[in-house]
């Protein structure tokens, strides 16, 4: 029997926890970097997902994984409602422990760690229980902005006049705006759209979560982030844009009676509204931590190096508001090893 308790009615997140999400997401990357290029997006998967799942055992928290890798069924490890944590392990009966709801996408882009393409990444984001919804594993129509054109852009405008403001506030034409998309017949007309403004187009493969934090943060080459992905990835995002003063705009896409019914089982029953980061992610300490698998815009994939492992990773957090980026080597055993800058 567990007999931990959670501290103070499970609505706090007191301590720290940064640097341990940090391992949790490090670890993660590093397992599935091995698999880099072997073409099997599942084993990918899978070593991401067992990684994940044995280093969030070692983080002091009374965790729950409110978005993971879906129903208890489907999913051997991290699904939803699983709890994690030291909690769990009956060694810390009587410890006290923060509760914290967890979102986790192990590896984010699994087709581009499959084929060594860019932008795969480890993920996940926490808050104090309530502070990140509980997203169905449905589509999810986005728009994601960086800080200075979010007031002056609107899911439902048209996508000229989106692209028209988000140039004004970044003191730009639109033809030297670049806007990522996920490439996908689905987003034919779209495409046409944003064309015929002559804005420029970066069509990727998958991974609209790391595009995403891109067009928030000023430099990277990424302006806006426009189309249907996933919602999961939309909570992520959601998370990542409360700590860089980004934003997302959402909608569930829900075009079936049995979306509708898996909206109400986690009680959403307004299909049709508009979410903002603030909706998607609520709480009032979000950590946000996230480690390159691939080289990708923002971080360089998990490199081995013979005398170690190095991983380059994202770690935010609203509560102290603070960006890291974070450089860290695993030193293999050895009095001769060498490091290099
Ligand atoms: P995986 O990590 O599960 O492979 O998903 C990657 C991704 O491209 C997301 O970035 C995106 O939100 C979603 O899949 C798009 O879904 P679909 O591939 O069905 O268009």
């Amino acid at each position: 029997m567990h007999t931990s308790t959670t501290r103070n009615n499970d609505k706090t997140m007191e301590s720290d926890l940064s640097l341990e999400f940090l391992r949790v997401v490090e670890q993660a990357a590093i397992a599935c970097a091995h698999t880099m290029g072997q073409g099997d997006r599942h084993l990918s998967d899978q070593a991401a997902v067992e990684a994940m799942r044995r280093e969030m055992d070692t983080v002091p928290i009374d965790g729950t994984i409110v978005i993971g890798e879906g129903e208890r069924d489907e999913a051997p490890m991290l699904f939803i409602g699983e709890k994690v944590g030291m909690a769990q392990n009956s060694k810390h009966a009587g410890r006290t422990f923060d509760g914290v709801d967890i979102a986790v996408d192990p590896l984010e882009g699994t087709n581009l760690c499959a084929t060594g393409a860019a932008n795969a990444i480890a993920v996940l984001a926490a808050s104090e229980h309530g502070g990140l919804l509980h997203a169905p594993d449905l589509y999810m129509e986005k728009l994601v902005v960086g800080p200075s054109s979010k007031h002056l852009v609107d899911l439902d405008a048209p996508v000229r006049e989106n692209l028209r403001a988000i140039a004004r506030s970044l003191g730009r034409q639109v033809d030297e705006l670049s806007v990522v998309v996920l490439d996908r017949p689905r987003h034919e007309e779209l495409i046409a759209e944003i064309r015929a403004t002559g804005a420029r187009i970066r069509l990727i493969g998958d991974g609209d979560l790391s595009a995403g934090i891109a067009a928030a943060v000023a430099g990277s080459g990424v302006h806006a982030v426009m189309g249907t992905g996933g919602a999961p990835e939309g909570v992520l995002t959601a998370a990542a844009m409360r700590c860089l003063n980004g934003e997302i705009f959402a909608r569930l896409v829900v075009s079936k009676p049995e979306h509708e019914e898996r909206c109400r089982a986690m009680g959403i029953t307004d299909f049709k509204r508009i979410y903002k980061s603030t909706d998607l992610a609520c709480g009032k300490n979000i950590i946000f931590a996230a480690t390159g698998v691939t080289d990708g815009t923002l971080m360089k994939g998990v490199r081995f190096f013979g005398d170690g492992i190095r991983t380059s990773s994202l770690v935010m957090q609203t509560n102290p508001h603070r960006i890291r980026f974070i450089d860290s080597i695993q030193v293999y055993p050895g009095p001769s090893v060498k490091i290099r800058f």
